[in-house]
């Protein structure tokens, strides 16, 4: 079921959203080479907490840690490890989600560390390119698998490969809320959007081959051919005519 959120629980989702958002600006400067993913984590932990909130995904279906630090071919849930430390020329893709008052926000970007390839901060602007197209076409009224189909056209645009084992997702008092939103036109998203839902939409893009699988930490997620991948999240709330980023600009 899709549920409808009141201002009020909308409101506690853009606190947790505001925070998730200040976060990621925060890590801006924070990702560098030398650092480890564990550190990255440990400041996320430190920073959330201290707002007032608690991080969504630590202990999340036994899941480890506060944030997903995933790393080049990684495409989403890399666990943070004291042993993994960041290199020129690696990407790494920053998810990250909380709660206030028992309200989720979920916001995930990708980051480049030192100098980076041509064919990486393209992939990196057009995956987040990719996020704005399937939000512009966002109000009440219209049909989920629209969004679904305008990210997919920029991965067209530019052969990438969209990952379709992984979905945006209603959000709200859990992570993981109905409607699962594939970053591709299918049959199944026929729900027409109303005022107060509210929806994680999160393209998830690779270089070349959309296959992908798990590692053996039962979390990881990367591609099969080992391409690089780039991962941009916004929570936003469905209004009459248009909607609202919960988590940033
Ligand atoms: N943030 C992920 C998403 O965008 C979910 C992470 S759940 C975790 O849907 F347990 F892996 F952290
Ligand atoms: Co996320
Ligand atoms: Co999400």
């Amino acid at each position: 079921m899709v549920s409808i959120k009141t201002e009020e629980q909308i409101k506690n989702m853009e606190y947790a959203g505001k925070v998730c958002y200040d976060l990621l600006e925060h890590m801006e400067s924070v990702v560098k080479q030398g650092i480890t993913t564990k550190e990255i984590d440990d400041i996320a932990y430190t920073f959330i907490t201290e707002r007032g909130c608690t991080p969504s995904f630590l202990g999340y279906e036994g899941y480890p840690a506060t944030i997903c630090t995933s790393i080049n071919d990684e495409v989403v849930h890399g666990i943070p490890s004291p042993k993994r430390k960041l290199k020129d020329g690696d990407i790494i893709s920053l998810d990250v989600g909380a709660s206030y008052k028992g309200y989720h926000a979920d916001t995930a970007r990708t980051y480049k560390v030192g100098s980076v390839s041509k064919e990486a901060l393209d992939l990196m602007k057009y995956t987040k390119e990719a996020l704005y197209e399937g939000l512009s076409v966002i109000k009440e009224g219209i049909k989920l698998n629209d969004v679904c189909a305008k990210i997919e056209s920029v991965a067209l645009a530019h052969n990438y490969g969209v990952i379709r084992e992984l979905t945006g997702h209603g959000i709200g008092t859990v992570v993981h809320e109905d409607p699962y939103i594939p970053n591709y036109s299918n049959n199944e998203s026929d729900l027409i959007l109303k005022e107060g839902m509210t929806l994680a939409i999160e393209p998830m893009f690779s270089l070349k081959g959309r296959k992908v699988w798990m590692l053996e930490d039962g979390w990881t997620i990367t591609t099969q051919d080992g391409s690089i991948a780039a991962h941009y999240e916004h929570t936003i709330a469905v209004t009459k005519d248009g909607y609202k980023i919960l988590t940033g600009k």
